[in-house]
C-alpha cells in the first residue's frame, strides 16, 4: 500500500473547486488529504471556507516580491514544510514560475474552463460563446511552463446553448468542473496517472 497522498490547494477566489475536492477526501474517495490551502489574495473567501473546514491556510500577496520565483519560492516553502505531495490549482490566478513547474513536475494540476487547447486564458467561457461554438467544456491538466498547456488528464464537454450567456454556460461548466476535479485527483492519489510525453494514460 503506498501511504495516503498530501495535497496543497492553490486558490484566488471563491474555492469552489478546492472545496469539491475536499468534499471527495472527507467522502473517503480520494485516498489523500488537504494539508494547507494557499491564496495569493489575502481576502479570497475559499480561504474561510477551508478554515472553517479544519484546513490550514497561508495568505501572501504576491504584491510583496520583486518578481514572480520570489513569490514561487515562499509559496513552496509553505508546501515543502508541510511534504505536499499533489499541487492543485484551482482558480489561483498566477503563472507558475518554471523553476515553480519544474520541481514539480508532473505534480501540479490545474482546471480549466474549456476544452484545451481551445480558449486559453482567463475568459475559456466567454471566449466559447463569442466564438459560437457548440462544444465547450473543461479540462483537468498537469501544469508545465506554459499557459494551460500540460498533459491532459480529463476533459469533459457541455453543450453550449443558442441562448448562452457567459454566466449560463460558466454555471454548468462549473458543475462538471466539480466532477472532474475530484475524479483526477482521486486517480492521482491512487498512482493511476502516468505521462508520456503529452498523453497521460490512467492506468489500471
Ligand atoms: C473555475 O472556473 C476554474 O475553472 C477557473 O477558475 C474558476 C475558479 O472557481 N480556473 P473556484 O474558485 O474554484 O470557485
Amino acid at each position: 500500500m503506498f501511504a495516503s497522498k498530501r495535497i496543497g490547494v492553490l486558490i484566488s477566489g471563491r474555492g469552489s473547486n478546492m472545496m469539491s475536492i475536499l468534499d471527495a477526501c472527507e467522502r473517503g474517495d480520494i485516498d489523500g488529504e488537504i494539508v494547507v490551502v494557499v491564496s495569493n489574495k489575502p481576502s479570497a473567501a475559499g480561504l474561510e471556507k477551508a478554515a472553517q473546514r479544519g484546513c490550514e491556510t497561508f495568505a501572501v500577496s504576491h504584491r510583496k516580491f520583486p518578481d514572480r520565483e520570489s513569490f514561487d519560492r515562499a509559496v513552496v516553502a509553505e508546501l515543502e514544510k508541510r511534504e505536499v505531495d499533489l499541487v492543485c490549482l484551482a482558480g489561483f490566478m498566477r503563472l507558475l514560475s518554471p523553476w515553480f513547474t519544474e520541481r514539480y513536475r508532473n505534480r501540479i494540476m490545474n482546471i480549466h474552463p474549456a476544452l484545451l487547447p481551445s480558449f486559453p486564458g482567463v475568459h475559456g467561457q466567454r471566449d466559447a460563446v463569442d466564438y459560437g461554438v457548440k462544444v465547450s467544456g473543461a479540462t483537468v491538466h498537469f501544469v508545465d511552463e506554459k499557459l494551460d498547456h500540460g498533459p491532459i488528464i480529463i476533459q469533459r464537454a457541455v453543450e453550449v446553448r443558442d441562448d448562452d450567456t457567459e454566466d449560463s454556460l460558466s454555471a454548468r461548466i462549473l458543475k462538471v468542473e466539480h466532477e472532474i476535479y475530484p475524479e483526477a485527483v482521486r486517480l492521482f492519489c491512487a498512482d493511476r496517472l502516468e505521462v508520456r510525453g503529452r498523453k497521460v494514460i490512467v492506468t489500471k
